[in-house]
């Protein structure tokens, strides 16, 4: 099959994902280029967050692979025929590090540790009360790859974790919620809340006013999934009047984050540059092979976007 690798690569990234593909896809054409000749040969289109329109007139097209997980950039892509099917990037690996990165910060809250970093910046020695994990409620939004890998990582940290999605999921040792009353209940219990849902049109500005005053007051956002989950102006109301304790933000409506943005020097934001979880190129090379054979062989490619749904 012909399989072209396109998207907001740069040269060295690209250069690498290929070398990844062609180990673990051998047989297939790798292609980086489009050109009048050969657009009507291509089968595959393997992607990382292509600009809309980049996979018009491709009439043979039967897949389009993502690299990244978060699709909503494909799925708002009109000019993306709607039969052709869409994966997207589900990897174990890729699941773990956005637990390390939850981990990370829910630990680095309990404990304070953000405190005490500012602190050392202000060479000010001050001890604060030692919490228990056990006495310091999550909740977990969006129950899917990453979210429930996130919960039950978190879960066996000691955290008592609850977990909200759309339908209801049932998780060993996770208080699973679905719906809006659920949702306003498990806001006010949590400490932290740590945001893995996916962006679509039902969770786009998702933390607004309301929400964030249905939080407890104090209590602290890590979004570890996108930035228009955010209305930003809110967020920063709620820093600065204390009803949000600590931000910790990974990922920006716009990226790179511009450098006159309020986030960046505001004292209890932590902002990360995109790497909650890196897309894994030896191991997503894996993934991509095993859906190229599944196509080779007949069988529907795993992990496909519902894009009515959006995710
Ligand atoms: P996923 O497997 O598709 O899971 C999505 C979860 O969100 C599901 O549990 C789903 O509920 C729930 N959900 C969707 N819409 C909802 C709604 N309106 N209300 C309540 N729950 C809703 O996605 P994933 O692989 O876990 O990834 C989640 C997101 O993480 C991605 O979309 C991406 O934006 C982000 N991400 C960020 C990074 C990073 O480095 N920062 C890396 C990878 C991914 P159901 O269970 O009922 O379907
Ligand atoms: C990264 O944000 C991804 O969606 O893979």
């Amino acid at each position: 099959m012909s399989v072209l690798l396109c998207g907001d690569l740069p040269a060295a990234a690209a250069a690498e994902w290929l070398q990844q593909l062609r180990a673990a896809a051998p047989d297939e054409t790798w292609l980086t280029e489009r050109s009048p000749a050969i657009d009507p040969t291509i089968d595959v289109a393997v992607v990382a967050n292509p600009p809309a329109g980049a996979l018009q007139g491709l009439p043979a097209l039967r897949l389009v692979q993502s690299l990244w997980a978060g699709v909503e950039g494909l799925v708002g892509d009109a000019s993306l025929p709607a039969e052709v099917p869409l994966a997207r990037m589900v990897d174990p690996l890729m699941n773990q590090a956005m637990a390390e990165t939850a981990l990370w910060a829910v630990l680095a809250l309990q404990r304070d540790f953000y405190v005490y970093a500012r602190q050392q910046r202000q060479a000010v020695w001050q001890v604060h009360p030692q919490r228990r994990a056990a006495d310091w409620p999550v909740l977990v939004l969006g129950l899917g790859e990453m979210g429930r890998t996130v919960a039950a990582r978190l879960a066996g940290s000691a955290y008592p974790v609850s977990g909200w999605s759309r339908s209801q999921s049932s998780l060993d040792g996770i208080d699973c919620l679905s719906g809006e009353a659920g949702l306003i209940a498990a806001l006010g219990r949590a400490e932290v809340v740590v945001n893995l849902l996916p962006l679509t049109a039902a969770t786009r500005g998702f933390f607004d006013a309301e929400r964030l005053a249905a939080m407890r007051r104090g209590a602290h956002l890590v979004n570890l999934a996108r930035g228009a989950h955010l209305v930003e102006a809110d967020v920063i109301a709620a820093l600065d009047s204390g009803q949000l304790g600590e931000l910790v933000v990974d990922a920006f409506a716009t990226e790179p984050l511009p450098p006159s943005h309020g986030f960046w020097r505001h004292p209890r934001v932590t902002v990360l540059p995109h790497i909650a979880a890196q897309t894994d190129k030896r191991s997503a090379a894996g993934v991509v092979a095993a859906n190229l054979a599944r196509l080779r062989s007949g069988q529907p490619p795993l992990h496909l976007v519902d894009r009515q749904r959006g995710y």
